[in-house]
């Protein structure tokens, strides 16, 4: 195994001669440290069924099945599944996910610490996924700004994302948005938390599903607080110009491992979307997302 610092930016390393299969435990932490340190590891050359991607997955941790079963893959629920691509007429996964800021199951009680991705069909125009690391934005913000949010929290939700499922055709709006509140209500973190394997202050807020913002007793604070936030961390910036902004390019074989906890993410999607399908592994690592989690 050998692993290489991606030349021309500050994130992400590209690993050479992985293999999960005969990956001695001191390799898996080797690549854990690099994904903790640079928080991108591009693993070159995989070709894994879908068993073997979860089993991939097992080497780094506990495996969280997706809440929704509508984008489980049809023979392994573990694996979520993004296509576009219907195999023999019929909808596998779900198509378009992911095109906002996010981190991944942030509206969750208890998020996982690593993502895995594995691109299937690769676009050829406009591949790529765009990746703010969350503690360097906390870093460069201004220290006034840093000032105003010490000592809050934030509230996240799934509620302007929810994508509709095939058995809601026909339900009224308002029941089905009563579900979602029942089901995902929002979750509440603190604004900035200690990433509990590098010490970095992490700013874990995503345009995506972060819906307020209150002070240390609970009570909400001015929503333009949270727009100056998104704005100053480059999630306002359509052009994906913005110093924070860095756009991870793959190729077939490519299997990219990242860190949920620092990173915040958007797919690539264009007007005219081209055929695109990606399975993806979700493992909560040795700790929870911060301390302050106390959930089992
Ligand atoms: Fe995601």
């Amino acid at each position: 195994m050998k692993i290489t610092d991606q030349p021309g930016s500050v994130l992400g390393v590209t690993v050479e001669g992985f293999d999960h299969a005969t990956a001695s435990e001191a390799d898996i932490e080797t690549l854990k440290r690099a994904v903790y340190a640079m928080k991108i590891a591009v693993l070159k050359g995989q070709s894994l069924s879908p068993r073997q991607f979860l089993d991939l997955g097992r080497r780094l941790g506990r495996p969280e099945t997706y809440y929704e079963p509508m984008y489980h893959h049809p023979e392994i629920k573990e694996v979520f599944v993004s296509s576009n691509v219907p195999e023999n007429g019929r909808q596998i996964g779900v198509p378009k996910t992911g095109k906002f800021w996010h981190a991944d199951y942030q509206f969750m009680p208890d998020p996982f610490g690593i993502t895995l991705i594995y691109p299937q069909v690769i676009p050829r125009e406009n591949r790529g996924t765009y990746f703010i690391d969350m503690g360097r934005a906390h870093e460069r913000l201004p220290q006034d700004l840093k000032k105003e949010i010490a000592g809050t929290h934030c509230r996240h939700s799934v509620r302007k994302y929810f994508k509709i499922r095939p058995h809601d055709v026909y339900r009224p709006l308002s029941e089905i948005i009563e579900e979602v509140e029942r089901k995902t209500p929002a979750v509440r973190q603190p604004t900035t938390f200690v990433h509990p394997l590098t010490g970095e202050t992490i700013l874990y807020i995503s345009e995506g599903f972060t819906v307020g913002i209150e002070d240390a007793d609970g009570e909400p604070l001015d929503e333009d607080l949270l727009k100056r936030l998104f704005e100053a961390t480059g999630q306002l910036d359509d052009t994906f110009e913005h110093d924070n902004i860095h756009l991870q390019g793959f190729e077939q074989g490519d299997l990219l491992i990242w860190d949920n906890r620092s990173l915040i993410h958007r797919a690539r999607h264009t007007a005219a979307p081209e055929p695109t399908v990606s399975y993806r592994v979700t493992v909560h690592d040795e700790r929870k997302l911060h301390d302050g989690i106390r959930v089992p």
